[in-house]
């Protein structure tokens, strides 16, 4: 057992701008609540922190776009982020916000406490600053010309289209999104965090004290602490945050990195209002911080030196950072709409929830970026949940309903494969622990499906269906067990599918039980009246996962329209270059796709000069009937060409699609065969 009284464990607040996808679940929500159910279940004293993060620049700029207030924007998310994650069964203690007052409070104090004890440093630097909007400016809030790829478009703090990191100063001729105007320089006075001035500290807690932290986490600890530490600049000019509470620093707020990570101190305190110390404040108190390893330096470096700046707080044991998730082999995007979002995932696959935290479990990114696939969704599922664990527990209860009326059987005698079949929980549930326990859910996980591979198998060997003419007694005795393995499998896979370990129960009558006793083969007593069997998971179809795939596939579709850049323009050409091109309107009499091949089609086309024959590659989208009547435009005066041993007399005009399909390019009301185009 643990040394420590206390489990104090937090996820990254989400910034509410958006809904919450697979990739935050897999990396983040999931694994903790798998953590925090396992410690319930143990009856260790553990809560459960969680909530929305509403500052910062990204949401002031998406209320801007919308033209609302970035309060309404985040009332948005916060309630979509708050009740998809209700519905999917993350067992926060408290999900709370930090625009909340008791959070305001928290951080003013936090950074006040630091403003007296002199932790901080002030300097004063030059700034963008938007004359007529009368504010500084955030780097986003900045946009010119990549000095890199030469993009427009590129905003102050990275450029979108070759993807460098700038510096707003970096951006040549530099424009305000706010009003448009070119941005000056001015002075401005922060507030820093010398972090410089812990190096040794974290060095010594990280490097000597933490060896066992995962080893991408550690790895990243080292490079930032090798590269050497800088002072941080805790405070923003910016009109939405947390008030910087010193005189005369109206207009300024903390930084949206200062002030989330004490949303944990701050929901703690909502949540236990006069207790909170007893977690935050108390050597008894194991802190386990879950975060996607974009959030590993504030976690493992910043925040852990504000900690040790304020004093009186305790330092996270562990932070069990996960690698990122991508969906369909590209990276998961909230902008591009690249992702499986959670209210959706809810409304689309009604009471399969756990068939999700399976699959983002069973395909963690733990040690390295991992891929979600449909298809993997839907094996999974099928071949996993309900071939093994499903099918085991259904036999299993099927059978007993059928030979003995659904009632627990006796045990006569005990073979000695029953025996070693039933210590096989205990070996199971101590592999499971060790992998809880070390935050390795994925293989803790597998080891708990072990379990309805044990329970499969011992009903395979002993085939009771075949022994029910000839030996009853025998019969009871292998039902039971199996019953037995049933009932430990619901324990055993409570954290990381409890929708499923609850219907479980309600099949099995059996009340929610302690982890502890698990490895009993006594949790079913003989004579009990069992519930009715109905299936614990269902087969997915193909056609839903094909619904999944189209609407990715819409979405590329989608994008690549938006992200279509018109190609550079031709070299000038005169008046008389262009003239000597023949452009006329013509009719389309008869059309025929070429024999042998998918793109051309042969035209006879009215130009009103002549009836001429045309090959055109447009037999990718259009058939032969819908084209006689159609108007085109012909570039008559091509030189003839052969293609495909069809003598070519001319060109119909095309214009490509974004997605490259071609359309025609025709008068805007029907004309005359013949007449000119210029
Ligand atoms: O990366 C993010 O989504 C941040 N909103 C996480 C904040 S975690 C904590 F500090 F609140
Ligand atoms: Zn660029």
């Amino acid at each position: 057992m643990s040394e420590f009284k206390r489990y104090l464990v937090t996820t990254a607040l989400p910034y509410a701008n958006g809904p919450v996808h697979i990739g935050h679940l897999a990396g983040v929500y999931i694994p903790a609540d798998i953590y925090v159910r396992y410690l319930r279940l143990r009856g260790r004293d553990a809560v459960f922190i969680g909530g929305s993060d509403e500052h910062g620049v990204p949401i002031t700029i998406k209320a801007r776009q919308e033209g609302i207030s970035p309060q309404d924007v985040v009332d948005r998310y916060h309630a979509l982020i708050r009740d998809s994650f209700e519905r999917f069964g993350i067992s926060f203690d408290i999900y709370s916000r930090t625009t909340s007052k008791i959070h305001h409070q928290t951080a003013s104090e936090f950074f006040r406490k630091l403003y007296d004890d002199g932790k901080f440093v002030e300097k004063e630097t030059e700034q963008y600053y938007d004359g007529e909007a009368r504010q500084f400016l955030a780097d986003r809030y900045i946009t010119g010309t990549c000095p890199h790829c030469g993009n427009e478009r590129a905003y102050g703090d990275q450029c979108e289209q070759c993807g460098t990191s700038l510096n707003a100063t970096d951006l040549i001729n530099p424009r305000s999104a706010l009003s448009g105007s070119a941005p000056v320089m001015k002075p401005t006075r922060h507030w820093y965090l010398p972090l410089n001035r812990y190096e040794p500290f974290l060095k010594e807690w990280i490097l000597e004290g933490h060896k066992e932290w995962k080893a991408n986490v550690y790895g990243q600890c080292k490079s930032w602490l090798d590269l050497g530490l800088q002072p941080r600049a805790v405070t923003r000019d910016l009109d939405w945050g947390v008030p910087v509470p010193v005189e005369g620093a109206g207009g300024k707020v903390l930084y949206v990195w200062f002030d989330a990570p004490i949303g944990y101190i701050s929901n703690t305190r909502e949540l236990l209002p006069d207790t909170w110390q007893d977690y935050w404040k108390s050597e008894d108190c194991k802190m386990v911080h879950f975060i996607g390893k974009d959030n590993i330096v504030f976690h493992c470096i910043i925040f852990p030196a504000m900690l040790r700046a304020e004093g009186s707080f305790i330092l996270p044991e562990n932070v069990p950072a996960n690698e990122f998730l991508n969906l369909e082999n590209d990276k998961i995007s909230t902008s591009h709409n690249w992702a499986v979002w959670l209210h959706e995932y809810l409304d689309d696959f009604p009471d399969k929830e756990d068939v999700l935290r399976y699959a983002l479990t069973a395909n963690a990114p733990e040690t390295k970026d991992n891929n979600f696939t449909w298809k993997d969704f839907q094996d999974r599922n099928n071949n996993e949940l309900v071939a093994i664990y499903g099918n085991f527990v259904n036999r299993a209860l099927v059978l007993t309903q059928k030979y003995f009326g659904g009632v627990v059987p006796e045990v006569a005698e005990l073979t000695d494969y029953d025996r070693e079949t039933l210590a096989g929980i205990a070996a199971i549930r101590a592999s499971v622990e060790s992998s809880l326990e070390n935050f390795r859910f994925r293989e803790g996980l597998k080891e708990a499906m072990t379990l309805a591979r044990l329970g499969n198998k011992y009903l395979a060997d002993t085939e009771p269906w075949k022994l029910i003419k000839t030996d009853e007694a025998r019969v009871k005795t292998i039902l039971n067990i199996a019953l037995q393995l049933a009932a430990n499998m619901a324990l055993l896979s409570e954290p990381f599918l409890p929708f499923s370990s609850a219907r479980l129960r309600e099949m099995l009558l059996m009340p929610q039980t302690a982890w502890d006793c698990i490895g009993n083969s006594d949790l079913l007593a003989a004579g009990r009246q069992l519930g009715e069997p109905f299936l614990l998971f269902e087969k997915i179809e193909d056609k839903a996962i094909e619904t999944q795939l189209k609407r990715l596939a819409d979405t590329k579709v989608a994008n690549e329209k938006n992200s279509y850049r018109a190609a550079a323009a031709k070299p000038d050409i005169s008046y008389d270059g262009f003239s000597t091109m023949d452009i006329r309107v013509g009719t389309i009499l008869e059309a025929s796709r070429v024999p042998k091949t998918d793109k051309l089609m042969k035209l006879l086309v009215d130009t009103g000069i002549d009836k001429r024959t045309i090959v055109s590659g447009i037999a990718a989208y259009f058939t032969p009937e819908e084209l006689p009547g159609k108007q085109v435009c012909v570039l008559v005066n091509l030189a003839p060409r052969r293609l495909k041993g069809i003598d070519s007399q001319g060109m119909i005009l095309l214009a490509e699609d974004a997605d490259g399909k071609l359309i025609f390019v025709t008068p805007e009301k029907a004309v005359t065969s013949g007449v000119a185009v210029r």
